[in-house]
């Protein structure tokens, strides 16, 4: 099941209340809320009333991505207006554990992110306070942005980190994800799709006709894939 968490920093926000209907009605598993202060990033965007307001329609949990300097600062307050997952910029911490470990005493899903700069190894310390890493496939800042390819390696490392280390620990894809993208980033250990302008939120659709869209040609392109993988194993043109 491709898992997808809609940016809803790209929403209609004149049509705010059916977006999210629709979003929960195509399946999606997560809201991504995209927190920005303009400091650690250029730009601004959603907050705690935005969080507070979707909660009340909510049937799915609600994640926040914190692209805020000092993150510590902001955690209570986004658990109290209805945040079942919390992540933040490992870039933007001097106490990553402390807050991690904050973040689960509030009962939350606990997350680290990482830009496309910021290698893998940075995280390998954290893996035990983790419930899930948001692996930043663009600079963060801004929707709308080209996918950087370098990181499907960091994705396959970070798998791999996260299997030897025996732990249950998701990660997340956010930026320029579409069916492409989005296939490579799978088949390199992603487990959750932010579905942003490139995929659940396209220009002149309804939510409804880009996210199925986007779902179905992406398990075709992911099971076509897998049928060439498993037939080349059958006739033994792959050996282990
Ligand atoms: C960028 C945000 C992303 C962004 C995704 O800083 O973290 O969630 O909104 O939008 P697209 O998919 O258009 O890059
Ligand atoms: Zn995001």
């Amino acid at each position: 099941m491709i898992k997808i968490a809609p940016s809803i920093m790209c929403a209609d926000f004149l049509n705010l209340g059916k977006d999210i209907k629709d979003l929960q009605d195509c399946g999606s598993y997560l809201f991504h809320i995209d927190v920005m202060d303009g400091n650690f990033v250029p730009n601004f965007s959603l907050n705690q009333d935005v969080v507070r307001t979707i909660k009340t329609i909510a049937k799915i949990p609600i994640e926040v991505h914190m692209m805020v300097e000092n993150p510590e600062k902001y955690v209570e307050s986004f658990a109290e207006a209805g945040a079942s997952y919390i992540g933040f910029h490992l870039e933007a911490s001097k106490s990553p554990i402390r807050t991690l470990k904050r973040i689960k005493e509030l009962g939350l899903k606990a997350g680290i992110a990482i830009n496309p700069a910021t290698s893998e190894a940075t995280i390998k310390y954290l893996l035990e306070y983790l419930d899930y890493i948001v692996v930043m496939t663009v600079e963060p800042g801004f929707a709308g942005q080209k996918f950087i390819p370098s990181v499907l390696q960091k994705i396959r490392v970070i798998k791999n980190m996260i299997k030897d280390a025996n732990r249950q620990i998701e990660i997340i894809v956010d930026g320029n994800i579409d069916v492409i993208n989005g296939k490579k980033c799978v088949k390199a250990g992603a487990d959750i799709l932010v579905g942003g302008t490139s995929s659940v939120f396209k220009k002149g659709q309804t939510i409804e006709k880009s996210f199925n869209a986007f779902i179905q040609t992406l398990e075709n392109e992911l099971n076509t894939s897998w049928n060439n993988i498993s037939s080349k194993i059958l006739d033994k043109s792959i050996s282990f």
